[in-house]
């Protein structure tokens, strides 16, 4: 009761601004998950109802969407450890009410000590566990650059958006049962990594309804709150992180911390049947991926052809096969290596690709040059509209679920093994069997190709759709999904993103399905010649549509997680 009145004060304090808004006295002992909200001014959907929460909050004290998307993704840090983070990277991709289209890049970078064979061991075999697990993992962080970066569009000052985060990372929040099945599968990992007691372990499981308190995690923010990013990237927090990078035999330095910096990159935006798709350019290759399978698509009648129909689903597993060979074949951090992105995308080009397209017949990837994707599928994507005709989509990442499952003593926050998105050792299998490449080798400085695709989606100069969605390789089959099932299926926004979902990734050559797809269409395929394997699930989409010409929104959190809307 005690922690209640605290909270409602402290609450109080946060939300004095806003007059529609009252202080939430249960929060956060007493939230709920939101799957699907219809509202008339504006809305978030994350991973997490707190940070959603979080987002509206600052939404009703006057805020924009970008200011909401910097108090969601701090929350997201303190409420959803194993993929929000400080200690990660992610992409802003956000289309203004006055035009402006923002794509920013704060992809985390190879440390300067880095160099291409770091992950091989003597005999020149990649060891995997180096680049996954623990301090020689981590990217140099872009996360709270990337937050500064984004407050050049936003409206409110830095220490309000930071409120919720602290309070939740000081006083504590009550967990889910995902998160207490999450915290214990992890223990052994955080007591081998990690080289000081973190918050995440206790004696006893963890069980719904615990109280999980991050007080050093309070600290930082706290620093990053008077100091600004220098609150992160030097002064106190960097010597922590270098100490930590000492004791466990990593390679980041203060230098490394110091010289991160973020690309405002053109966004990346193209035309599909009158809508504009606007998306993340390199060094996500989603976006390019997604403009040319909606390019290879485009000549295709298959709204007419229905959702989820064999030869709809044929017709887009090939179309992936296409993107990801490219994909492996060609992309990697343009800051580095040359990509001939007009080629491509171009039209000429894509018709070639889909040539040798056979309707009723499975393709084969064993004539498709070779490539990679080692990625991992634990990212987390957050969606905002607000009632100004902003529209905000970030993705931003530890990589894997808690990144390296390394906390950074006396930080308290956890730091990414996004260094196991480069390509180990090109021309070799990685983990998964897939061959890597040169474009994605690692260099110091050089970010890691991503696959995160946070997009927009403008119909006229108005914001339709703002998605997108965790799942490392996965996550630009899905965005391309979420796509199809809305501007050709007509598809909810909830059951775009809760239907079952399937993926082809050129290697291996099958189509991985979700357990529930369809088995008639499984049948089909199978007839057709393709090798069908059940997954588990894919992706933890969110969404958010607008109804032309009004402010009225639907908002939908991905049933697969504890994802969940909030607006007003
Ligand atoms: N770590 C997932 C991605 O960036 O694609």
């Amino acid at each position: 009761m005690r922690l209640l009145i605290i909270w409602g004060l402290a609450l109080g304090s946060i939300c004095t601004a806003g007059a529609q808004t009252q202080p939430q006295q249960q929060w956060p002992y007493d939230y709920q998950v939101e799957k699907n909200i219809t509202v008339s001014h504006s809305a978030v959907v994350s991973a997490h109802p707190l940070a959603s929460i979080a987002g509206r909050l600052i939404l009703q004290e006057g805020g924009n969407a970008v200011d909401a998307a910097i108090a969601t993704q701090l929350a997201l840090a303190v409420v959803y450890p194993g993929a929000g983070n400080l200690g990660g990277g992610g992409f802003m991709v956000a289309r203004l009410a006055n035009g402006q289209q923002i794509a920013l890049d704060y992809r985390e970078t190879a440390p300067a000590k880095a160099h291409r064979d770091m992950y091989l061991d003597s005999a020149g075999n990649p060891v995997t566990t180096r680049s996954l697990d623990g301090h020689l993992a981590a990217g140099v962080p872009g996360t709270v650059a990337g937050l500064f970066a984004s407050m050049k569009y936003a409206k409110l000052p830095f220490s309000r958006l930071i409120g919720p985060a602290i309070l939740l990372a000081e006083k504590g929040f009550v967990i889910t049962a995902s998160e207490a099945a999450n915290l214990n599968a992890y223990k052994a990992d955080f007591q081998r990594l990690n080289t000081a007691p973190t918050a995440f372990v206790k004696d006893q499981p963890w069980k719904a309804g615990d109280t999980l308190v991050q007080k050093d995690l309070a600290h930082t923010l706290r620093l990053i709150r008077k100091k600004g990013a220098a609150g992160f990237y030097q002064g106190e927090t960097a010597a922590n992180i270098v100490a930590e990078m000492k004791r466990g035999k990593g390679i980041m330095t203060l230098a490394d911390l110091k010289n991160y910096k973020v690309r405002e990159r053109k966004a990346l935006a193209f035309n599909y049947k009158g809508y504009t798709i606007v998306t993340m350019p390199l060094p996500s290759s989603g976006g390019i991926c997604l403009q040319q399978m909606m390019g290879m698509m485009e000549n295709y009648p298959v709204a007419e052809w229905g959702f989820h129909s064999p030869r709809a689903v044929q017709l887009m597993v090939e179309v992936e096969r296409r993107a990801y060979a490219d994909r492996a074949e060609f992309l990697g951090d343009p800051d580095f290596v040359k990509v001939p992105v007009a080629r491509l995308t171009g039209k000429k080009y894509l018709a070639a690709r889909m040539a040798d397209f056979v309707p009723g017949k499975a393709g084969s990837s064993e004539a498709t040059k070779a490539g990679t994707f080692p990625e991992s599928e634990e990212t987390t994507h957050l969606s905002i509209i607000d009632d100004k005709g902003n529209a905000v989509a970030v993705t931003t990442t530890l990589n894997g679920h808690y990144g390296s499952r390394t906390v950074v003593g006396k930080a308290g926050f956890l730091l990414n093994n996004e260094m196991d998105d480069f390509s180990v050792k090109p021309g070799v299998p990685n983990m998964y069997g897939l061959v890597g490449t040169e474009a994605n080798a690692i260099a110091p400085g050089k970010r890691m190709l991503s696959s995160m695709t946070p997009t927009i989606v403008l119909q006229g100069k108005q914001p339709l759709y703002s998605l997108g969605t965790p799942g490392g390789s996965t996550i630009i089959t899905s965005v391309f999904q979420m796509l199809m099932n809305t501007l050709e299926f007509g598809l909810s926004p909830a059951d775009a993103i809760n239907k079952p979902k399937f993926h082809h990734q050129w290697l291996p050559d099958e189509i991985a399905v979700e357990k529930d797809f369809p088995e008639t269409v499984i049948t089909a395929l199978q007839e057709m010649g393709y090798k069908v394997v059940k997954r588990g699930p894919i992706g933890r989409s969110e969404i958010i549509k607008r109804t032309p010409g009004t402010f009225v929104l639907d908002a939908a959190g991905d049933k697969r997680g504890d994802d969940s809307a909030a607006g007003y």
